[in-house]
Protein backbone atom coordinates (compact mmCIF):
# COMPACT_ATOMS: atom_id res chain seq x y z
CA UNK A 1 0.00 0.00 0.00
CA UNK A 2 1.63 3.35 -1.39
CA UNK A 3 0.82 6.30 1.97
CA UNK A 4 -0.01 9.97 0.86
CA UNK A 5 2.15 12.37 -0.04
CA UNK A 6 3.03 14.93 2.90
CA UNK A 7 2.03 18.04 2.85
CA UNK A 8 5.12 19.47 4.62
CA UNK A 9 7.03 20.09 1.18
CA UNK A 10 4.17 21.80 -0.68
CA UNK A 11 4.48 24.66 2.47
CA UNK A 12 7.85 25.10 0.36
CA UNK A 13 6.48 26.00 -2.96
CA UNK A 14 5.80 29.39 -4.41
CA UNK A 15 2.26 29.98 -5.12
CA UNK A 16 2.94 29.90 -8.89
CA UNK A 17 4.60 26.56 -8.79
CA UNK A 18 1.48 25.22 -6.82
CA UNK A 19 -0.99 27.26 -9.44
CA UNK A 20 0.65 24.86 -12.19
CA UNK A 21 0.90 21.17 -9.86
CA UNK A 22 -3.08 22.30 -9.60
CA UNK A 23 -3.43 22.57 -13.41
CA UNK A 24 -1.65 19.59 -14.21
CA UNK A 25 -3.28 17.61 -11.86
CA UNK A 26 -6.72 18.41 -12.96
CA UNK A 27 -6.04 18.01 -16.32
CA UNK A 28 -4.99 13.94 -15.63
CA UNK A 29 -8.02 13.48 -13.38
CA UNK A 30 -10.34 14.87 -15.89
CA UNK A 31 -13.94 14.62 -14.94
CA UNK A 32 -12.65 12.31 -11.96
CA UNK A 33 -12.81 15.42 -10.02
CA UNK A 34 -15.60 18.32 -9.47
CA UNK A 35 -14.01 21.59 -7.42
CA UNK A 36 -16.83 23.51 -5.43
CA UNK A 37 -16.26 26.71 -4.37
CA UNK A 38 -17.98 29.23 -2.05
CA UNK A 39 -17.76 33.04 -2.80
CA UNK A 40 -15.44 33.97 -0.02
CA UNK A 41 -12.83 31.68 -1.14
CA UNK A 42 -9.30 33.30 -2.20
CA UNK A 43 -9.05 33.98 -5.85
CA UNK A 44 -5.58 31.99 -6.25
CA UNK A 45 -8.07 29.25 -5.27
CA UNK A 46 -11.18 30.33 -6.82
CA UNK A 47 -9.78 30.43 -9.97
CA UNK A 48 -9.98 27.37 -10.69
CA UNK A 49 -13.36 26.27 -9.32
CA UNK A 50 -15.78 24.40 -12.01
CA UNK A 51 -18.76 25.41 -9.42
CA UNK A 52 -19.68 28.54 -7.40
CA UNK A 53 -22.63 29.54 -4.93
CA UNK A 54 -23.54 30.35 -1.70
CA UNK A 55 -24.29 27.40 1.14
CA UNK A 56 -27.95 26.67 -0.66
CA UNK A 57 -26.29 27.07 -4.70
CA UNK A 58 -23.42 24.35 -3.65
CA UNK A 59 -25.60 21.67 -1.59
CA UNK A 60 -27.58 21.56 -4.14
CA UNK A 61 -24.81 21.12 -7.37
CA UNK A 62 -23.53 18.47 -4.36
CA UNK A 63 -26.44 16.66 -5.14
CA UNK A 64 -26.14 17.05 -9.13
CA UNK A 65 -22.76 16.25 -9.43
CA UNK A 66 -21.49 13.17 -10.96
CA UNK A 67 -17.74 13.49 -10.05
CA UNK A 68 -16.11 10.18 -7.83
CA UNK A 69 -14.55 13.14 -5.96
CA UNK A 70 -16.05 16.48 -4.79
CA UNK A 71 -13.11 18.87 -4.06
CA UNK A 72 -14.67 21.06 -1.42
CA UNK A 73 -13.01 24.87 -0.86
CA UNK A 74 -14.66 26.07 1.69
CA UNK A 75 -14.96 25.46 5.20
CA UNK A 76 -15.80 21.67 7.12
CA UNK A 77 -19.89 22.15 7.27
CA UNK A 78 -20.10 22.54 3.78
CA UNK A 79 -17.95 19.87 2.62
CA UNK A 80 -20.07 17.96 5.68
CA UNK A 81 -23.48 18.92 3.77
CA UNK A 82 -21.30 17.92 0.28
CA UNK A 83 -20.93 14.32 1.50
CA UNK A 84 -24.75 13.98 2.69
CA UNK A 85 -26.36 14.86 -0.12
CA UNK A 86 -23.34 13.24 -2.89
CA UNK A 87 -23.82 9.83 -4.23
CA UNK A 88 -23.19 6.63 -3.17
CA UNK A 89 -19.90 5.59 -4.48
CA UNK A 90 -18.77 10.04 -4.05
CA UNK A 91 -16.49 11.29 -1.82
CA UNK A 92 -16.08 14.85 -0.15
CA UNK A 93 -12.81 16.26 0.22
CA UNK A 94 -11.53 19.17 2.56
CA UNK A 95 -8.56 20.36 1.41
CA UNK A 96 -7.06 21.68 5.04
CA UNK A 97 -9.59 19.92 7.88
CA UNK A 98 -8.70 22.83 10.02
CA UNK A 99 -10.71 24.97 7.81
CA UNK A 100 -13.87 25.03 10.44
CA UNK A 101 -16.64 27.86 10.75
CA UNK A 102 -16.24 29.88 14.06
CA UNK A 103 -20.33 30.20 14.52
CA UNK A 104 -21.07 26.96 13.82
CA UNK A 105 -18.67 25.70 16.27
CA UNK A 106 -20.84 27.98 19.18
CA UNK A 107 -23.45 25.21 19.03
CA UNK A 108 -22.81 21.75 19.68
CA UNK A 109 -25.29 18.88 20.03
CA UNK A 110 -24.48 18.38 24.20
CA UNK A 111 -25.17 21.96 24.61
CA UNK A 112 -28.54 21.87 21.79
CA UNK A 113 -29.69 18.24 23.62
CA UNK A 114 -29.41 20.20 27.05
CA UNK A 115 -31.07 23.01 25.80
CA UNK A 116 -34.03 20.79 24.56
CA UNK A 117 -34.62 19.10 27.95
CA UNK A 118 -34.78 22.43 29.99
CA UNK A 119 -37.00 23.50 27.43
CA UNK A 120 -39.25 20.30 28.45
CA UNK A 121 -39.34 20.87 31.94
CA UNK A 122 -41.01 24.20 31.17
CA UNK A 123 -43.44 23.16 28.20
CA UNK A 124 -43.81 20.21 25.81
CA UNK A 125 -41.57 20.73 24.05
CA UNK A 126 -41.97 18.33 20.94
CA UNK A 127 -45.39 20.18 20.15
CA UNK A 128 -44.47 23.93 21.39
CA UNK A 129 -40.76 23.91 19.36
CA UNK A 130 -39.52 23.22 15.86
CA UNK A 131 -36.11 23.10 15.97
CA UNK A 132 -34.24 25.39 12.95
CA UNK A 133 -30.58 25.46 12.41
CA UNK A 134 -28.77 27.38 9.70
CA UNK A 135 -26.81 25.40 7.51
CA UNK A 136 -23.64 26.21 9.22
CA UNK A 137 -23.73 24.07 11.97
CA UNK A 138 -22.24 20.45 12.59
CA UNK A 139 -24.37 17.46 11.01
CA UNK A 140 -25.18 16.02 14.11
CA UNK A 141 -27.26 19.36 14.82
CA UNK A 142 -28.96 18.86 11.52
CA UNK A 143 -29.39 15.29 12.57
CA UNK A 144 -31.16 16.65 15.66
CA UNK A 145 -33.42 18.81 13.32
CA UNK A 146 -34.28 15.94 11.26
CA UNK A 147 -34.96 13.44 14.50
CA UNK A 148 -36.88 15.97 16.03
CA UNK A 149 -39.61 17.19 13.47
CA UNK A 150 -36.89 20.42 12.14
CA UNK A 151 -35.26 21.67 9.29
CA UNK A 152 -32.04 22.91 7.84
CA UNK A 153 -31.90 27.10 6.75
CA UNK A 154 -29.92 29.00 4.77
CA UNK A 155 -29.00 32.60 4.66
CA UNK A 156 -31.40 32.35 1.05
CA UNK A 157 -34.39 30.76 2.42
CA UNK A 158 -34.56 31.75 5.99
CA UNK A 159 -37.84 33.12 6.03
CA UNK A 160 -39.66 30.32 3.89
CA UNK A 161 -38.27 28.04 6.15
CA UNK A 162 -39.52 30.16 9.59
CA UNK A 163 -42.74 30.32 7.89
CA UNK A 164 -42.81 26.01 7.38
CA UNK A 165 -41.47 25.99 10.94
CA UNK A 166 -44.34 27.95 12.72
CA UNK A 167 -46.59 25.62 10.52
CA UNK A 168 -45.77 22.93 12.05
CA UNK A 169 -45.77 24.31 15.85
CA UNK A 170 -46.11 27.52 17.35
CA UNK A 171 -42.43 28.68 18.37
CA UNK A 172 -38.68 28.08 16.80
CA UNK A 173 -35.70 27.25 18.60
CA UNK A 174 -33.28 28.37 16.08
CA UNK A 175 -29.14 28.24 16.52
CA UNK A 176 -26.34 29.22 15.95
CA UNK A 177 -26.74 32.54 14.48
CA UNK A 178 -28.40 34.73 16.15
CA UNK A 179 -28.62 37.46 14.25
CA UNK A 180 -29.30 35.49 10.93
CA UNK A 181 -32.79 34.41 13.14
CA UNK A 182 -33.78 37.86 14.59
CA UNK A 183 -33.68 39.64 11.23
CA UNK A 184 -35.84 36.62 9.61
CA UNK A 185 -38.32 36.69 12.87
CA UNK A 186 -38.67 40.48 12.17
CA UNK A 187 -39.19 40.20 8.10
CA UNK A 188 -42.39 38.24 9.55
CA UNK A 189 -43.54 41.09 11.87
CA UNK A 190 -42.44 39.32 14.96
CA UNK A 191 -42.09 42.11 17.73
CA UNK A 192 -37.98 42.25 18.66
CA UNK A 193 -39.28 41.82 21.88
CA UNK A 194 -40.64 38.20 21.61
CA UNK A 195 -37.32 37.25 19.95
CA UNK A 196 -35.48 36.03 23.17
CA UNK A 197 -31.47 35.23 23.36
CA UNK A 198 -30.35 31.63 24.73
CA UNK A 199 -27.08 31.19 26.56
CA UNK A 200 -25.99 28.12 26.44
CA UNK A 201 -23.70 28.67 28.96
CA UNK A 202 -26.48 29.62 31.17
CA UNK A 203 -28.81 27.24 33.17
CA UNK A 204 -32.38 27.10 31.30
CA UNK A 205 -30.57 30.08 28.99
CA UNK A 206 -30.40 32.90 31.24
CA UNK A 207 -34.40 32.88 30.79
CA UNK A 208 -37.45 32.57 33.02
CA UNK A 209 -40.35 29.62 32.57
CA UNK A 210 -42.61 32.89 31.36
CA UNK A 211 -39.90 34.26 29.25
CA UNK A 212 -39.72 30.54 27.58
CA UNK A 213 -43.35 30.45 27.81
CA UNK A 214 -44.05 33.68 25.95
CA UNK A 215 -41.25 34.02 23.30
CA UNK A 216 -41.67 32.95 19.78
CA UNK A 217 -38.40 32.79 18.66
CA UNK A 218 -35.61 31.41 20.60
CA UNK A 219 -32.15 32.92 19.16
CA UNK A 220 -29.49 31.31 20.33
CA UNK A 221 -26.11 32.97 21.71
CA UNK A 222 -23.83 32.38 18.38
CA UNK A 223 -22.90 34.97 15.40
CA UNK A 224 -20.07 35.10 12.91
CA UNK A 225 -17.17 37.44 13.86
CA UNK A 226 -16.50 38.25 10.46
CA UNK A 227 -20.04 39.91 10.09
CA UNK A 228 -19.78 41.01 13.79
CA UNK A 229 -16.63 43.67 12.10
CA UNK A 230 -19.95 45.97 10.11
CA UNK A 231 -21.26 48.58 12.30
CA UNK A 232 -24.46 51.03 11.68
CA UNK A 233 -21.99 54.06 11.50
CA UNK A 234 -19.94 52.75 8.52
CA UNK A 235 -23.39 53.15 6.19
CA UNK A 236 -24.29 56.77 8.10
CA UNK A 237 -20.80 57.42 6.96
CA UNK A 238 -21.12 56.85 3.58
CA UNK A 239 -24.85 57.63 3.36
CA UNK A 240 -23.45 61.31 4.09
CA UNK A 241 -20.27 61.00 1.14
CA UNK A 242 -22.61 59.35 -1.38
CA UNK A 243 -26.53 60.02 -1.22
CA UNK A 244 -26.82 58.07 -4.54
CA UNK A 245 -25.08 55.12 -3.02
CA UNK A 246 -26.86 51.51 -2.39
CA UNK A 247 -26.30 49.32 0.99
CA UNK A 248 -26.20 45.38 0.59
CA UNK A 249 -25.65 43.37 3.57
CA UNK A 250 -25.38 39.86 4.46
CA UNK A 251 -28.30 38.43 7.21
CA UNK A 252 -25.07 37.36 9.88
CA UNK A 253 -24.68 40.94 10.29
CA UNK A 254 -26.37 42.82 12.96
CA UNK A 255 -30.44 43.68 13.27
CA UNK A 256 -29.22 47.68 12.86
CA UNK A 257 -26.75 47.21 9.99
CA UNK A 258 -29.21 44.96 8.51
CA UNK A 259 -32.37 46.98 9.09
CA UNK A 260 -29.89 50.32 7.70
CA UNK A 261 -29.64 48.29 4.57
CA UNK A 262 -31.36 49.08 1.04
CA UNK A 263 -31.03 45.03 0.67
CA UNK A 264 -30.04 42.11 3.00
CA UNK A 265 -29.15 38.63 0.87
CA UNK A 266 -27.12 35.67 1.16
CA UNK A 267 -23.62 35.97 -0.92
CA UNK A 268 -25.43 35.00 -3.96
CA UNK A 269 -27.87 37.17 -3.63
CA UNK A 270 -25.32 39.90 -2.77
CA UNK A 271 -23.42 38.99 -5.89
CA UNK A 272 -26.38 38.90 -8.34
CA UNK A 273 -27.91 42.13 -7.35
CA UNK A 274 -24.47 43.63 -7.69
CA UNK A 275 -23.63 42.41 -11.00
CA UNK A 276 -27.47 43.01 -12.62
CA UNK A 277 -27.59 46.89 -11.25
CA UNK A 278 -27.34 49.53 -13.65
CA UNK A 279 -24.26 51.33 -14.90
CA UNK A 280 -22.81 54.37 -12.82
CA UNK A 281 -24.15 52.54 -9.32
CA UNK A 282 -22.15 52.49 -6.37
CA UNK A 283 -22.62 49.79 -3.45
CA UNK A 284 -21.24 49.68 0.04
CA UNK A 285 -21.09 45.82 0.96
CA UNK A 286 -21.27 44.31 4.29
CA UNK A 287 -19.72 40.41 3.75
CA UNK A 288 -16.44 38.77 3.67
CA UNK A 289 -13.73 40.58 1.90
CA UNK A 290 -12.87 38.05 -0.55
CA UNK A 291 -15.82 38.31 -1.90
CA UNK A 292 -16.19 42.28 -2.08
CA UNK A 293 -12.57 42.43 -3.43
CA UNK A 294 -13.41 40.29 -6.50
CA UNK A 295 -16.85 41.80 -7.32
CA UNK A 296 -15.88 45.51 -6.82
CA UNK A 297 -12.53 44.54 -9.95
CA UNK A 298 -15.58 42.53 -11.93
CA UNK A 299 -18.19 45.10 -12.18
CA UNK A 300 -15.30 48.02 -12.55
CA UNK A 301 -15.74 48.17 -16.16
CA UNK A 302 -19.26 48.44 -16.39
CA UNK A 303 -18.55 51.55 -14.48
CA UNK A 304 -20.01 50.55 -10.65
CA UNK A 305 -18.21 51.48 -7.71
CA UNK A 306 -17.94 48.99 -4.97
CA UNK A 307 -16.59 49.36 -1.54
CA UNK A 308 -15.90 47.49 1.13
CA UNK A 309 -18.38 48.31 4.48
CA UNK A 310 -16.11 48.06 7.24
CA UNK A 311 -12.78 49.78 7.51
CA UNK A 312 -10.68 47.15 9.02
CA UNK A 313 -9.93 43.65 6.92
CA UNK A 314 -11.97 41.21 7.76
CA UNK A 315 -11.83 37.70 6.19
CA UNK A 316 -13.28 34.59 6.98
CA UNK A 317 -9.72 33.33 8.45
CA UNK A 318 -10.62 29.55 8.59
CA UNK A 319 -12.14 29.51 4.76
CA UNK A 320 -8.85 31.40 3.77
CA UNK A 321 -6.79 28.08 5.39
CA UNK A 322 -8.14 26.63 1.71
CA UNK A 323 -4.58 27.37 -0.57
CA UNK A 324 -3.24 26.70 -2.87
CA UNK A 325 -0.64 24.61 -1.35
CA UNK A 326 -3.39 22.49 0.32
CA UNK A 327 -5.35 22.29 -3.14
CA UNK A 328 -2.18 21.18 -4.90
CA UNK A 329 -1.85 18.31 -2.22
CA UNK A 330 -5.24 17.67 -2.19
CA UNK A 331 -5.39 17.28 -6.02
CA UNK A 332 -1.50 15.30 -6.61
CA UNK A 333 -2.91 12.71 -3.98
CA UNK A 334 -6.04 12.21 -5.87
CA UNK A 335 -4.11 11.73 -8.83
CA UNK A 336 -1.88 9.49 -7.42
CA UNK A 337 -4.79 7.35 -6.64
CA UNK A 338 -4.80 8.48 -2.71
CA UNK A 339 -7.85 9.87 -0.93
CA UNK A 340 -6.51 12.56 1.89
CA UNK A 341 -8.84 14.88 4.08
CA UNK A 342 -12.74 12.52 2.94
CA UNK A 343 -15.51 13.73 4.92
CA UNK A 344 -17.42 11.31 5.84
CA UNK A 345 -20.63 11.69 8.52
CA UNK A 346 -21.31 8.72 10.05
CA UNK A 347 -24.84 6.68 8.50
CA UNK A 348 -26.96 6.73 11.20
CA UNK A 349 -26.45 10.85 11.47
CA UNK A 350 -25.89 11.43 7.92
CA UNK A 351 -29.59 10.16 7.21
CA UNK A 352 -30.97 12.29 9.75
CA UNK A 353 -29.24 15.01 8.70
CA UNK A 354 -30.44 14.43 5.17
CA UNK A 355 -33.93 14.29 6.41
CA UNK A 356 -33.43 18.09 7.54
CA UNK A 357 -31.90 19.19 4.48
CA UNK A 358 -34.32 17.32 2.15
CA UNK A 359 -37.02 19.22 3.90
CA UNK A 360 -35.41 22.19 3.09
CA UNK A 361 -34.62 21.92 -0.56
CA UNK A 362 -38.21 20.71 -0.86
CA UNK A 363 -39.87 24.28 0.16
CA UNK A 364 -37.00 26.25 -1.14
P1 LIG B 1 -24.09 32.14 2.19
O1 LIG B 1 -24.97 30.93 2.24
O2 LIG B 1 -24.85 33.40 2.01
O3 LIG B 1 -23.02 31.96 1.16
O4 LIG B 1 -23.40 32.32 3.60
C1 LIG B 1 -22.50 31.40 4.11
C2 LIG B 1 -21.66 32.02 5.13
O5 LIG B 1 -20.97 31.33 5.85
C3 LIG B 1 -21.68 33.46 5.29
O6 LIG B 1 -20.82 33.83 6.30
FE1 LIG C 1 -18.50 30.91 9.38
FE2 LIG C 1 -18.46 33.59 9.49
FE3 LIG C 1 -16.67 32.28 8.01
FE4 LIG C 1 -19.23 32.38 7.24
S1 LIG C 1 -17.79 34.10 7.41
S2 LIG C 1 -17.92 30.56 7.22
S3 LIG C 1 -20.25 32.28 9.25
S4 LIG C 1 -16.87 32.20 10.26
Amino acid sequence: MTLPLPFDPYNLLSDQECQERIRAARSKLGQEVVLLCHHYQRADVYQHADLTGDSLKLSRLAAQTDSPYIVFCGVHFMAEVADIMSKPGQTAILPDLAAGCSMADMANLAKVERCWRELGEVLDVENEFTPVTYINSAADLKAFCGEHGGIVCTSSNAGTIAKWAFEQRPKILFFPDQHLGRWTGHNMGIPLEDMLVWDPDREYGGLTPEQIRKAKILLWKGHCSVHQMFQKHHIDAFRAQHPDGIVIAHPECNFEVCAASDHVGSTELIVKTIKEAPAGTRWLVGTELNLVDRLAREVLPQDKIVQFMATTICMCSTMQRIDPQHLAWTLENLAAGQVVNPIAVPPHEAELARLALDRMLAIS
